[in-house]
């Protein structure tokens, strides 16, 4: 029987901690940290993702700020966009959400972004200061999973990780952070990816696994050790007819097959998810502490 790492009780912390800060902040007559989400279309899962994140920033007393623009947008139009935040003074740090559309560059969108409120970690100022181990914004999904390792005191020194997927946004930042020096770190990390030969033989060596492939159901227990760590970040939308959303969210991870070998698991939903958003908050009053 395995412990779940509980990301819904665990991110509930974190807000609560964050929301006394911003209620000192304001009995001493100071403004909140105030963070602003651009979602351009209409995808229904990044609506349901911004509007978790606004609607968490309500929650702990900062300000918040939701764009949103038509997906005939112009890449032109949202650099403009983008210009406006970074040149807005009380504003602490700013997103865009990803997936954008296809007629958009991705790459020249991200980068467009001052790295000083870049709160979701991915301009490569910022990136690369992360990879060098300095103070910065670290993207919010591997944040909170260290932070996670971390407030459930899992010594992962020394250890195997093994990260499958390796997106700018979760699998390459993980290894990164995995491996880097500190507490938790210093892990012998695995990076695995579309192309890797032998999945399964270089899973059943590892000692955590973070999953951030985005395949339902992929990790199963013949694929893993006894009393491994497994973290799942997936949070594919997979049909159902029974449910009322006409959708279940599915892990990567089989999870009825593996919670009893492993040693530690994040469920999904209430693992992995929730500690994104508060990391996100965390990094925003980061930002503001740096502005002010
Ligand atoms: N899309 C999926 N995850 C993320 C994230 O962490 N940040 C942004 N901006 N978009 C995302």
């Amino acid at each position: 029987m395995s412990n779940i790492l509980d990301g819904k009780v665990t991110s509930n912390q974190i807000k609560e901690e964050l929301s006394q800060e911003v209620a000192a902040l304001k009995a001493s007559g100071k403004r909140p940290p105030h963070l602003a989400a651009v979602l351009v279309g209409n995808d229904g899962a990044s609506l349901t993702y911004v509007g978790s994140k606004v609607r968490s920033c309500e929650k702990i007393g900062f300000d918040s700020t939701l764009i949103r623009l038509e997906d005939t947008v112009t890449q032109v139009e949202l650099l403009e966009t983008i210009n406006k935040l970074n040149n807005y003074a009380t504003l602490d740090g700013f997103i865009v959400q990803l997936p954008l559309p296809k007629h958009i560059d991705e790459e020249v969108v991200l980068h467009a972004i001052n790295p000083d409120k870049d709160v979701d970690g991915f301009h490569p100022t910022n990136f690369g200061k992360m990879a060098l181990g300095m103070e910065t914004f670290i993207p919010a999904t591997p944040f909170g999973i260290m932070e996670l390792l971390r407030r459930y005191k899992l010594d992962i020194s020394g250890k195997h990780a093994v990260v499958i997927g390796r997106s700018h946004i979760v699998g390459r930042p993980m290894s990164i952070l995995l491996s880097n020096k500190g507490n938790p770190g210093n892990a012998t990390v695995t990076l695995t990816h579309s192309r890797t030969q032998n999945l399964a033989e270089i899973t059943k060596a590892a000692d955590i696994v973070v999953s951030a492939l985005g395949v339902p159901n992929f990790v199963t227990a013949d694929m893993i050790k006894h009393n491994a760590i497994i973290i799942d970040v997936g949070i594919t939308r997979v049909p159902d007819e029974n449910h009322p959303k006409g959708y279940v969210i599915t892990g990567d991870v089989a999870y009825d097959d593996v919670k009893d070998k492993a040693s530690f698991i994040t469920p999904v939903p209430g693992g992995v998810g929730p500690m994104t958003i508060a990391m996100l908050l965390q990094n925003t009053m980061l930002a503001y502490k740096r502005n002010s």
